[in-house]
């Protein structure tokens, strides 16, 4: 689909991510653009639609999907990343999994008849490159971005008849908030956010945004002992 004249929604517009997919698609010409976010203040750009959305409230995704009737592209950018380990406390796990495999499912099941009405449209889920690598202290991330790359996977053919594209995003770190912490290369926001974009414009089913995302897709098919060597 062609971003000049769509009108887009993106999860967690605010900052980071999120915020330089709002600027791309401005850049491209999108015609609207819903900048949604928990706390609807943190939006005033004058050029794109404030929308309250908290992808963890049913009740939220539902009066966005009804206030955003004309989107065509949906965006899920919106995640946490919390340290959770898959052996600790499981509420910290689910608190994990209700926002970055629960939160974008459900937006996208509720958009899913929207971008129907609106010719199909496309999805991109924003997932990472510890969808396929666990690392000591993303334990409980890298399974709700496993799970969500799944789902992903599952959206792809299932949206299928109604013309719905849907694109999953890998990278390694990112030049954001969620990664401060982390010393090391990291991709910029706005590069990735146009490598995006341009799937979109393309058809392409998958953007591995970096050097490392490439590398450990490309090393699921070796020994996995090769994949985790040096990692932990
Ligand atoms: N940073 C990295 O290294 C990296 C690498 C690979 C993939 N990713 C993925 O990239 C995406 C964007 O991350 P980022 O780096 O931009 O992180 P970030 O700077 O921490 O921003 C996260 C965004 O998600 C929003 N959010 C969190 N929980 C939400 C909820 N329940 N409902 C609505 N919005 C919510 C935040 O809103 P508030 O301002 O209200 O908190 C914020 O806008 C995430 O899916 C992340 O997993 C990040």
């Amino acid at each position: 689909m062609r971003i000049e004249g769509a009108t887009a929604l993106v999860t967690g517009a605010n900052r980071g991510l999120g915020k330089a997919f709002v600027e791309e698609l401005l850049a491209r010409g999108a015609a609207k653009v819903y900048a949604t976010a928990r706390d609807v203040s943190t939006i005033t750009d004058p050029r794109v639609t404030p929308l309250e959305l908290d992808i963890t409230e049913p009740a939220s995704v539902a009066a966005a999907a009804r206030a955003a009737a004309d989107a065509d592209l949906v965006v899920n950018n919106a995640g946490i990343a919390t340290g959770a380990s898959v052996l600790g406390d499981e509420n910290d796990l689910r608190r994990e999994l209700e926002t970055n495999f629960f939160g974008p499912v459900r937006v996208t099941r509720a958009f899913a008849p929207v971008l129907a009405a609106n010719g199909g449209g496309a999805v991109v889920n924003v997932l990472s490159v510890l969808s396929w690598l666990s690392l000591p202290s993303t334990g409980g991330y890298s399974a709700a971005k496993a799970a969500a790359w799944a789902a992903t996977n599952a959206q792809r053919v299932e949206l299928a008849g109604q013309g719905t594209h849907v694109v999953g995003v890998h990278v390694g770190y990112l030049d954001t908030e969620m990664a401060a912490h982390v010393d090391g290369p990291k991709t910029s926001p706005d590069r990735l956010a146009a490598q995006v974009l341009d799937a979109v414009e393309a058809g392409e089913p998958e953007v591995l945004g970096d050097d490392l995302s490439r590398q450990v897709k490309a090393g699921l098919a070796g020994d996995l002992r090769d994949l985790y060597a040096g990692r932990g």
